[in-house]
């Protein structure tokens, strides 16, 4: 197993819009391998394909404290969504040390293939359903920090631009 590079916000490829997985096969399955050891050695709870430069839609999420309940999610679609909505301080693998107040539905149905490619529905709640939110954004390419002000954006931007300079 690869542990696989993340890629850290500006950059323009976390804006590809991901392209459903057309067979759930083997590579598909060694993906999910690769994003689950990505995501339990960054430390994260949740990865999507998309941040490590793979196209396709594919997201796991582990929320456990024992780090040892992994769900994937492939073709991810939410079937229902609560009115009720709540905010959540959010973080992301690719906007390291920024957190930030985001509104998001409170309770989510998503419908989505495991890996031997059967079909189930899953209700969500808390930090689960701000997770899969997430993870399903960066999916379509979109990343959270773009919920905020453009003010903050433009201060996160600079902030990680001056990360990478000093890393250089
Ligand atoms: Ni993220």
């Amino acid at each position: 197993m690869a542990k696989l590079d993340i890629l850290t916000y500006p950059d323009p490829r976390l804006h590809t819009v991901a392209k459903p997985v057309a067979e759930v096969d083997d590579r598909i399955r060694q993906l999910v391998k690769d994003m689950a050891e990505t995501m339990y050695e960054a430390p994260g709870i949740g990865l999507a394909a998309t941040q490590v430069n793979v196209h396709e839609q594919v997201v796991v999420i582990d929320i456990s404290e024992t780090r040892d309940e992994l769900q994937v999610f492939i073709n991810p679609e939410i079937v229902w969504a609560s009115e009720n909505r709540k905010v959540w301080e959010e973080g992301c693998l690719s906007v390291p040390e920024v957190y930030d107040r985001v509104e998001r539905p409170d309770r989510v149905r998503v419908r989505a293939l495991n890996e031997k490619g059967e079909t189930f529905e899953l209700d969500a709640d808390d930090l689960l359903a701000v997770c899969i939110q997430h993870e399903m954004d960066h999916l379509r390419g979109k990343v959270f920090v773009e919920y905020l002000s453009p003010l903050k954006q433009n201060r996160i931007k600079s902030k990680l631009h001056k990360r990478e300079r000093v890393r250089m």
